[in-house]
């Protein structure tokens, strides 16, 4: 039977991540240089992964309250008052970053709503908006990168509901400085936005306190956290989503009915994670940024990044496009993915540095050999 015809139009409007294509091609090779990853190279904390063998066994494996443990949810509240002073948001415990994403989208979407960002941008922005009924407004914001306010101001419509905000980002690595931050606030605020703040990569940020939506226009700001990345637990599933109550509220009911609650033994783990100090990985991964600039900046135009774990480079001229390069390296078994999956443009592509120093060392220099001819 040809089922396909029973598939809603949202099939066909969303598309499946291209990243996969060089995961996979990466899993099939011997030996491969993998530089593709979105994922930190280190385990959890030993204290956490006890903690969550812990929960199991005292078992601690039915429901939370749909909003999460009220324990972990009051520690994230009180971390964050203390971050930014003044602020007053309600805790969602959700299922990952995107959890937290869909809820939000779900409670502040009506069909046709735009939702602008900065393109680059994370793979997820694009279909989730587009799979809940939202137009992404999608703003180029190179060659440096800086947030777009300008241009963005530009494109928006009667329709635009939400500025999506991206700081440290994927895939650029770039983080906001404060000025950019208030200007981009100021813009929420003078034409009525909210703003949607993915700060997943905050911990690890390298140069400075990074800037947060959170302390210009904290009225107006959904903040959504992560746990994955910190503390090397992706598939725990585990976020939030800071905000003010009333949309929290919408957003638990949204959650009732969808993700029921996260994981429960993991939230009891977080408990014990909020009070682990993971701060050596942000100081290990600006050593891994500094090898892979130092690596690549001969070779290629790049932005230095700021925080997370990639890197942005431009794909070298004498390639048709960043996939014809990136296709290149891939036949030298060194995997990292074209700059068109983030972007309306192919012109450059995302170097993980999430890897052992003895691959980030020779995947640059294979890299920079291919660049070279
Ligand atoms: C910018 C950004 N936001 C959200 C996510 C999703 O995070 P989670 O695994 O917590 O759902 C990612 C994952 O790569 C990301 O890079």
């Amino acid at each position: 039977m040809e089922v396909e015809r029973f598939l809603a139009d949202r099939c066909r409007a969303v598309e499946f991540s291209g990243i996969r294509k060089y995961f996979g091609l990466a899993l099939r090779a011997k030996d491969p240089i993998d530089l593709s990853i979105g994922q930190p190279d280190y385990d959890a904390p030993d204290a956490v992964k006890d903690a969550a063998a812990t929960a199991i066994r005292a078992g601690r494996n039915r429901y939370t309250p749909t909003d999460g443990l009220p324990a972990l949810r009051e520690q994230i509240r009180s971390t964050l008052a203390e971050r930014h002073p003044g602020w007053m948001p309600v805790v969602l415990i959700a299922s990952g970053v995107s959890g937290g994403l869909v809820l939000s989208l779900l409670a502040l979407l009506n069909p046709g709503d735009e939702v602008a960002f900065a393109d680059p941008y994370f793979v997820s922005y694009r279909q989730l908006v587009t799979m809940l009924g939202g137009k992404p407004i999608a703003v180029p914001s190179y060659p440096d990168f800086s947030f777009p306010t300008g241009a963005i101001e530009q494109a928006l419509t009667p329709r635009t509901r939400l500025l999506l905000i991206n700081s440290p980002a994927n895939p650029t690595g770039r983080v906001m400085p404060p000025a950019e931050m208030q200007a981009a606030a100021e813009l929420a605020r003078r034409r009525d936005l909210l703003i949607l703040s993915d700060e997943i990569y905050r911990d690890l940020t390298f140069d400075a306190g990074p800037a947060s939506a959170a302390d210009f226009a904290p009225e107006r700001t959904i903040l959504l956290g992560g746990f994955g990345k910190t503390y090397g637990v992706t598939g725990w599933r585990l976020g939030y989503v800071a905000g003010p109550a009333a949309l929290i509220h919408e957003m638990t009911k949204m959650q009732q009915y969808t993700f029921v609650c996260a994981p429960t033994p993991f939230q009891h783990a977080m408990l014990t994670a909020m009070r682990t100090d993971v701060a050596h990985h942000a100081r290990d991964y600006a050593r891994k940024r500094d090898l892979v600039v130092e690596g690549l900046s001969d070779a290629f135009d790049l932005v230095r990044p700021g925080g997370g774990f990639y890197v942005f480079p431009r794909a070298p001229a004498r390639f048709a496009d960043a996939s014809a390069f990136c296709d290149a390296a891939a036949e030298r078994n060194v995997f990292v993915i074209p700059g068109g999956i983030f972007s309306s443009r192919d012109t450059h592509f995302r170097v993980s540095f999430a890897a052992p120093d003895d691959a980030l060392r020779r995947g640059c220099r294979i890299l920079c050999e291919l660049a070279g001819g």
